[in-house]
């Protein structure tokens, strides 16, 4: 199996941007402008938009996650919900072990599993988030510090299980500061992290899974990256919040 044969997958992450009306009216822009998308398309919404966005996007080749979701089902978390209320609204993907959940909410290797397991036992599909800091990069310790999370994240999850994983490669130097890696760099990772995953389970599972590229991903620099043997998609932050930037990205994942 090679690139041509995987999923390519084009997923935003609006962050915390977006109140409904104008999750309804960025959503209403970009139906007509994916529609005949040649690679799957996800918005990641905040959690309040979550009923907006399925509203419009009904019908339509938009897929709906959301940014996060806890370990448990229910109980004392004031603050959180849990993959069983995102399954119920419809929500069919969460984004889980994103790099500022780490830095600005205490997300660790070993919490981001468990909110991953509990994602996979509530029914939704998963897009884990690894990528290392600039500092790590710097130190030399890229490959290391990637291996690690990708390895404790995935603790615990089937080959069977994997078919529901997408996991981006996110280094947090390139994100929201316009420094993107090089379109070398991040399949250099990406290659990695393919290799990690065929040691977890095997070459053909490895061969197979979708490897999204994220940060400073936009409009000019979409191509290159996502003409990368490892490269299978994007995890796009400010550009997925303009619809014809991330249209674009959209039509260069379907021409590959
Ligand atoms: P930017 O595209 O804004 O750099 O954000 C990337 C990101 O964090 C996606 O999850």
């Amino acid at each position: 199996m090679n690139k041509q044969l995987r999923r390519a997958v084009i997923a935003g992450n609006w962050k915390m941007n977006c109140n409904t009306r104008e999750t309804a009216a960025l959503l209403e822009d970009l139906k007509p402008l994916v529609a005949n998308a040649g690679c799957q398309v996800v918005v990641g919404v905040p959690f309040t938009d979550l009923s907006t966005a399925l509203e419009h996007t009904a019908g339509s080749n938009i897929h709906v996650g959301a940014q996060n979701c806890h370990w448990a089902q229910s109980g004392a978390f004031t603050g959180e919900i849990s993959a069983g209320m995102l399954t119920e609204l419809g929500v069919e993907y969460v984004i889980l072990g994103h790099s500022e959940r780490r830095q600005y909410f205490g997300e660790t290797d070993a919490t981001v599993n468990q909110r991953l397991r509990a994602a996979l036992d509530g029914g939704l599909k998963v897009i884990l988030c690894v990528g290392e800091l600039l500092q790590q990069r710097e130190q030399g310790i890229t490959g290391e510090i990637v291996a690690q999370q990708v390895k404790v994240a995935l603790q615990g999850v089937s080959a069977q299980e994997m078919q529901k994983i997408i996991i981006a490669y996110e280094p947090v130097w390139a994100i929201g500061t316009g420094r993107t890696a090089t379109a070398d760099q991040a399949n250099e990772v990406c290659g990695l992290i393919r290799s990690v995953v065929a040691s977890l389970y095997d070459a053909h599972l490895a061969q197979g899974l979708t490897i999204q590229y994220g940060g400073s991903m936009n409009a000019k620099n979409c191509r290159e990256l996502l003409s990368k043997e490892h490269v299978d998609g994007g995890l796009i932050g400010g550009a997925s919040l303009k619809a014809a930037d991330f249209a674009t990205i959209v039509q260069a994942a379907t021409e590959g």
